[in-house]
């Protein structure tokens, strides 16, 4: 069967939304401005979400099969990292450096998974006798559906909703815990750790 390279088709689409996310990472990594960030982050999130969406709710059902459990099973425990990075940016009260950092992480981790997907399922896909032009419209009317409706809460969104647990405390420097009037040991009702030396320049 000939391969279609029309804008329809099932291979072409994802790729097409791997070089927009792409370009987004590129975008926020040269972005200054705070806003221009936030902005970025947004429409970053909502490009992922409709793309991972489409993903599993109908390519990699139809190619599962034939491409094998392994590359799919990693692919959507890859999916499944990016939802909890995602749904922690859509909850996240951290300040600005840390949701920074987390979206970096983010970018990483997408960027590792475009790259198997590209350089290991979708050429394994692209072997198959399969109609890529007829799934690709049902991949672009589902795509256009959750961008008016808005796509569906996952699993982690609900996940880390219900949450339990200590925050986790961002590190300081060293020295920047005494300057920000960090109570000593004692101040806290705990043992001093033993074994602590005073600094021999001090
Ligand atoms: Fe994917």
């Amino acid at each position: 069967m000939p391969k279609s390279k029309s804008d329809t088709n099932a291979i072409s689409l994802l790729k097409n939304d791997h070089k927009t996310v792409k370009g987004l990472f590129e975008k926020f990594e040269a972005a200054e401005e705070s806003s221009e960030k936030e902005n970025i982050i947004a429409e970053a999130i909502e490009e992922l979400k409709v793309h991972a969406t489409v993903e599993e709710e109908i390519f990699y059902p139809a190619i599962r099969e034939e491409v094998g459990d392994d590359l799919m099973n990693e692919a959507e425990v890859e999916h499944h990292v990016a939802r909890m990075l995602i749904a922690e940016l859509d909850q996240s009260t951290e300040d600005e450096e840390y949701r920074n950092a987390k979206f970096k992480v983010l970018a990483e981790a997408v960027k590792h998974h475009i790259k198997e997907e590209e350089g290991q399922m979708l050429p394994s896909a692209e072997e198959l006798d399969m109609d890529f032009d007829a799934l690709g419209e049902q991949m672009v009317q589902r795509k256009e559906e959750l961008k008016s409706e808005g796509v569906p809460p996952d699993a982690e969104h609900e996940m880390l909703s219900g949450r339990q647990g200590r925050p986790r405390e961002r590190t300081k420097m060293a020295g920047a815990s005494k300057a920000a009037g960090r109570k000593s040991d004692n101040e806290k009702g705990m043992e001093p750790r033993k074994g602590r030396k005073e600094p021999r320049n001090a």
